[in-house]
């Protein structure tokens, strides 16, 4: 399935893992790219070094391309990540909060490709204005940090104010290949996972996290400030409810994340081993969630949405009476 997104990153297929912070690391990341998709490393929870080592650790895993994502929301850091990434060997930077406009130059000269988190039209228009090569539309459904826009009106509306200039990819609520072909139908280029491949043996996670991802339904994740100071979608829990009800001991991003971590409520790039309590722990969840029933290999999931996305496009094809 050939798209300009597929062509501008030299992969087969148009389906991107998202760079989660703490479960996109390099087994997943190469998992992904391996088997024609692209896989995006989540460098938000990482330090520099860990960054570099994952880079490497992608590179003799596979040689297909690999992306960096990280939040530009910490300036300090970005334009040292930049040249790391240049050299760590990604073609792809995602900035996850903001435009990256401090590095976009460094990058290019580097021959990385440049993309933007989008929730709103005017965050894609600046983002296309200050030189990014692409932008991901991310809607309210999405896990992980979100507006308040859903994929279904964003997406098209994205198209239409930036879509003849640079590819559009689509965010938010994404699990299996019908979504990818309704991407197409609203214009997008390609789109970009991120709980469905939290539920692979490949990703790295917190204690109970695949588990929790397994029980849930759709209507199980809620918005709270509660974890980072920002509006992000995780699975409801004691902590969220706490945080509801008492809104008055909320602090801003990135204050709140020490707040979270004190109520042991954040184990920021912790994995398996580390110890916490399921019912307050930071669990990140996308409203698809509730089609997530089992672990599937990253790959597989690549090929099977792929697979799907041909048949019902196909299926929306021969639906249509004329
Ligand atoms: C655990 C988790 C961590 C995330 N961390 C980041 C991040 O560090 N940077 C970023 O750009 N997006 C992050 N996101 C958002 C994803 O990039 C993506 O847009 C989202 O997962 C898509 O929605 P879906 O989960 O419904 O597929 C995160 C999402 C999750 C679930």
């Amino acid at each position: 399935m050939r798209t300009r997104l597929t062509q501008m990153l030299g992969i087969e297929h148009p389906v991107m893992l998202a760079g989660m912070g703490g479960v996109s690391y390099q087994r997943v990341v190469a998992a992904v790219s391996d088997a024609g998709g692209f896989g995006t490393l989540g460098a938000a929870t990482m330090s520099s070094e860990q960054l570099d080592a994952e880079m490497r650790g992608v590179r003799e895993l596979t040689d297909k391309p690999f992306g960096v994502d990280l939040l530009a929301a910490l300036p300090e850091r970005m334009v040292g990540d930049a040249h790391k990434v240049v050299e760590g060997g990604a073609s792809l930077f995602v900035a996850g909060l903001g435009v990256p406009r401090d590095v976009i130059k460094v990058l290019h000269d580097g021959n990385v490709l440049v993309a933007s988190m989008c929730g709103k039209v005017r965050h894609a228009l600046a983002a296309v204005e200050a030189g990014c090569d692409f932008v991901i539309a991310q809607g309210t459904e999405a896990g992980g940090h979100t507006g308040t826009v859903a994929t279904m009106p964003l997406v098209p509306q994205i198209v239409d104010a930036v879509g003849e200039r640079v590819p559009v990819v689509a965010a938010g609520g994404i699990f299996d290949g019908r979504g990818l072909a309704a991407a197409i139908a609203l214009g997008a280029d390609g789109v970009w996972l991120g709980t469905r491949f939290i539920a692979t043996p490949e990703a790295r996670a917190v204690t109970g996290y695949k588990d929790a991802l397994l029980r849930a339904h759709e209507d199980d994740t809620v918005i709270s400030r509660g974890f980072t100071g920002k509006t992000l979608r995780a699975i409801r829990n004691q902590w969220t409810r706490y945080i509801e009800e008492h809104p008055e001991e909320l602090s801003k991003f990135p204050e709140q994340m020490g707040k979270a971590v004190a109520a042991n409520a954040l184990h920021l790039g912790g994995d398996e081993n580390t110890p916490v309590d399921p019912d307050k722990e930071c669990y990140p969840s996308g409203q698809g969630v509730g089609a997530i029933d089992e672990l599937i290999p990253a790959g597989e999931i690549v090929r099977r949405i792929v697979d799907e996305a041909e048949h019902a496009l196909a299926r929306a094809a021969s639906t249509v009476v004329r």
